[in-house]
């Protein structure tokens, strides 16, 4: 399913980061940022357990988080995501994923994976700035669910319907999440009107 999270400081710092001339620093500081109010919002769907407090005044019946979360960020752009999110989870284990996108043929490769070791019974969320084609995205879903992932969620900044409806078909059972949805892809696979090079703009390489 996919839901496109509408918050006014979101779609602010969203349009700062859009900007051609926003620079590395605050393109770095707002996608940090937006990556902790996704998470606060995505957090709702958080599965809780039943807990006995107790209080310097008395036992307190409440709720605490039931599962173990794991961010995957998918290397680059998405490190760009995991410190505001960890500010807002900072139980959150973190694995990592390096996927590089072909500049002509468009398809992933993968170059690094190191996940926490138990990861299967953990709620994850896969974090990339960008859902262009969708091959990144659908190419570490796949790797998770090897390894016995069954909760995942996709978290990026903008996508394009493209990279939705390949996530929707490949693997139907994950939610997606996006701070914009786009128009359209370029002929160069770029989002269009999106941001740019998600990550050259976080690291300055261009
Ligand atoms: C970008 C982006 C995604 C991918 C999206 O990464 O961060 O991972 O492209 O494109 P897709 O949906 O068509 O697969 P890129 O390959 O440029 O690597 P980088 O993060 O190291 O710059
Ligand atoms: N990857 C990016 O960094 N930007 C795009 O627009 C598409 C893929």
């Amino acid at each position: 399913m996919l839901t496109v999270l509408k918050h006014p400081l979101i779609t602010h710092k969203l349009a700062i980061m859009r900007d051609k001339d926003t620079c590395t620093k605050d393109f770095r500081q707002n996608l940090s940022e937006i990556g902790g109010l996704m998470a606060y919002e995505i957090a709702r769907d958080l599965p809780m357990k039943d807990v006995v407090i107790e209080t310097p005044v008395a036992t307190c019946n409440t709720q605490m988080l039931a599962k173990d979360i794991v961010l995957v960020p998918i290397l680059r752009a998405g490190l760009g995501m995991v410190d505001g999110i960890a500010n807002i989870i900072p139980t959150v284990k973190i694995g990592h994923i390096g996927l590089y996108r072909d500049e002509e043929t468009l398809q992933p490769h993968e170059y690094f994976c190191k996940l926490p070791h138990n990861i299967a019974d953990s709620v994850v969320y896969v974090v990339d700035p960008m859902l262009a084609t969708g091959g990144s995205a659908s190419a570490a879903i796949t790797m998770l669910k090897k390894r016995g992932v069954k909760k995942i969620n996709l978290v990026c900044l903008v996508g394009v319907m493209e990279g939705v409806s390949k996530i929707e078909k490949d693997h139907p059972d994950v939610d997606i999440y996006l701070a914009a949805l786009d128009e359209k892809l370029n002929e160069k696979g770029y989002i269009v009107p999106g941001l740019g090079d998600a990550g050259d703009r976080i690291f300055g390489t261009k």
